[in-house]
């Protein structure tokens, strides 16, 4: 199997991790409940370095997330400012500055895969959203990380989402960069995917080469022949949503949506993200998760959910969410260190 190599490639090398709970939070707006254990099941929002919060979740969840997204930095070089509306901290959201060492960039990204790899469960998905600057180192990374460790046939890439925009500027010379890229990837070949829940109406309007006709009952319909077999479609019937996405749009800088945290993706994003590859009750994980985007989504469609981050403004800002959502669950505040 082709392979990529960097200067320093290596697994990641355990290191001590202590977990400190800071508070619950409980069901009723905003309360904390203490540091007694507050039920069968809580969510937890991690204040900490990725690594050491993946690892401390391992004893507990190794084999066990169905559903993992990350938003990770993008190797950009630039150091991301708050909003108006956050008017604490610093006024930086997160630094994503590597002075150009694009093998500590790779051997980063490799060591989060690797931690990730083992919390998802068999059935599990993982998207990874990034773009230009990285997908394609990602790729391979991934291919390494998931085929090259599992026996299981059907591991690895199912698709290369493109989320496509309209916000920022338009560069002059070169096409104005208008996606990001989410990739999915899968253990095996028995993974959750509704494409009926999140299907788009086929319409009136013509795509494609399908004949559109009146059919016997007086609805629109379209009729393709294929291989000598006549395919017919109603024009009231949902089809599989393709995988360049254009109907979600960036927040823009007034919509009610919007934190204040910088790069935060619309709710919309997630929520088709969780309803295509999870069920009620599932559990979710973002080890980077800025606004809080994921754990509300997660809220929002019933999902349990574990999410962190090692700013801790992001933190405050995803508390903050969080406590104004409508919740099920109790969840827990932690601090993530290392120990020697
Ligand atoms: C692109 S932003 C995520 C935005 C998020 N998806 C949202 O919609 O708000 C990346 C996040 O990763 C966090 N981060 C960067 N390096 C990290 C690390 N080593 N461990 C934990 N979090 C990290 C940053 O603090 C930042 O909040």
């Amino acid at each position: 199997m082709a392979e990529l190599v960097w200067r320093g490639k290596a697994l990641p090398r355990p290191s001590g991790v202590e977990v400190v709970v800071e508070g619950f939070y409980g069901l009723v707006d905003g309360e904390v409940m203490g540091a007694g254990a507050p039920g069968d099941w809580y969510n937890r929002l991690l204040h900490g370095e990725r690594g050491l919060a993946l690892q401390a979740l391992q004893s507990e969840f190794a084999g066990k997330v169905d559903l993992i997204y990350i938003d990770p930095p993008f190797m950009t070089g630039r150091t991301f400012k708050n909003g108006a509306q956050i008017l604490t901290g610093d006024g930086i959201s997160y630094h994503d500055i590597w002075n150009n060492d694009l093998d500590s960039y790779l051997q980063w990204l490799y060591e989060t895969f690797y931690y990730l790899y083992e919390l998802l469960a068999k059935d599990g998905s993982l998207y990874v959203h990034l773009d230009w600057r990285a997908t394609h180192y990602a790729r391979v990374i991934l291919d390494e990380v998931f085929a090259g460790r599992s026996r299981s046939k059907g591991a690895g890439l199912k698709n290369e989402i493109i989320w496509h925009y309209q916000s920022g500027g338009r560069a002059q010379k070169s096409f104005a960069r208008k996606h990001d890229t989410i990739l999915l990837y899968t253990k095996t070949a028995e993974y959750c995917f509704h494409s009926e829940r999140i299907g788009q109406p086929r319409g009136e309007k013509k795509r494609n080469h399908m004949r559109k006709e009146v059919g016997p009952d007086g609805h629109t319909i379209w009729t393709i022949r294929s291989a000598g077999k006549l395919y017919t479609y109603r024009a009231d019937s949902t089809m599989s949503l393709d995988d360049v996405w254009s109907d979600i749009s960036h927040l823009h800088q007034k919509d009610p949506e919007r934190t204040g945290y910088a790069t935060q993706k619309p709710v919309a994003l997630l929520e088709r993200i969780l309803l295509a590859s999870t069920e009620e009750n599932d559990l979710v994980l973002d080890c980077f998760c800025g606004s809080g985007v994921t754990p509300v989504a997660a809220e929002r469609l019933g999902r349990r959910w574990l999410a962190c981050d090692q700013n801790k403004g992001a933190i405050a800002v995803t508390r903050q969410r969080l406590l104004q959502e409508t919740r099920r669950n109790v969840f827990a505040l932690q601090s993530v260190n290392r120990i020697e």
